[in-house]
């Protein structure tokens, strides 16, 4: 596992671009899945300044985590509008080429068949970026979730629908009490996973996903199942991790990390 420890949010933010844009420079076609949080807003406006840097994405297709059950595309606490918001209307990426489970499908049952047909037509999604929640989640694949799961209907916890209070203006009631998310199977089967979490109520969740042992009541730490796994952390997120003075020789003296330096040098900055 790769594990970059990186002084402040902002320098986190720009390495995980700077996996998704090099992605991107060597594979125009690329499949892309992509998340949602506040985590996620500084990454993407580094891809939309790429893009208009004239980088194309024209040719990528993107995939969604997850949606929240009930609420409308267009509804502005909806993980479409987010994506619109943040990165699809500021780039040339075509709307026909962006999956994300439709949270008011007439059929909830047919919404999720449809999803995970469509996964399984394009084949593996070459970089999965995650966020991670308070509670271990990723996507939002409360605990305990199997490590067998696909895409699928489910209950968010108390905690989960608290930590989103601020997107529903505060109020409880109006967060959604259910979401479509991709299972731990689906997200395992990307090439790349892309984990990016910031700020100290993560650290203790990212201790358990990286450091901790797999159980189905952390559904992160299903991670260490995969081959090519990168965390991305500031120091904040890192403080509970046990083994840090090793993951940064281990950054130091890795190659392809060193090419995303790089790479944030040539055309980031
Ligand atoms: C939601 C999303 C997750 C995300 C999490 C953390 O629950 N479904 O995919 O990782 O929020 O969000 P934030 O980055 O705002 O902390």
């Amino acid at each position: 596992m790769n594990v970059v420890i990186l002084d402040r949010a902002e320098r986190a933010e720009e390495f995980a671009a700077a996996i998704l844009l090099s992605q991107i420079r060597n594979e125009p076609f690329s499949k892309l899945g992509l998340a949602t949080g506040r985590t996620m807003e500084g990454i993407y406006s580094h891809l939309v300044q790429a893009n208009r840097d004239g980088l194309d994405f024209s040719q990528l297709l993107t995939f969604n985590l997850d949606e929240y059950v009930d609420l409308s595309p267009i509804d502005v606490c909806s993980y479409r509008y987010y994506m619109n918001e943040y990165l699809f209307d500021e780039t040339n990426i075509e709307p026909e080429n962006t999956f994300i489970p439709r949270g008011n499908p007439i059929s909830l049952q047919q919404e999720v068949q449809e999803f995970r047909n469509k996964l399984r037509e394009v084949g593996s999604i070459d970089v999965q970026l995650l966020g991670i929640g308070e509670n271990g989640h990723i996507g939002f694949n409360e605990p305990p979730s199997l490590f067998g799961s696909e895409t699928r209907v489910v209950t968010l916890s108390d905690e989960t629908r608290m930590q989103n209070l601020d997107a529903f203006g505060g109020v409880l009631e109006d967060v959604p009490k259910r979401a479509i998310t991709m299972g731990i199977k689906t997200i395992l089967e990307a090439k790349k996973l892309v984990l990016v979490a910031t700020g100290r109520h993560k650290s203790q969740a990212v201790h358990d996903a990286v450091e901790g042992p797999l159980r189905a009541s952390l559904p992160a730490s299903a991670i260490q199942l995969h081959h090519d796994v990168w965390v991305i952390l500031d120091e904040a997120a890192a403080q509970d991790l046990n083994l840090t003075a090793y993951y940064r020789s281990h950054t130091k003296n890795n190659q392809l990390a060193e090419e995303y330096r790089t790479f944030i040098t040539k055309y980031m900055r």
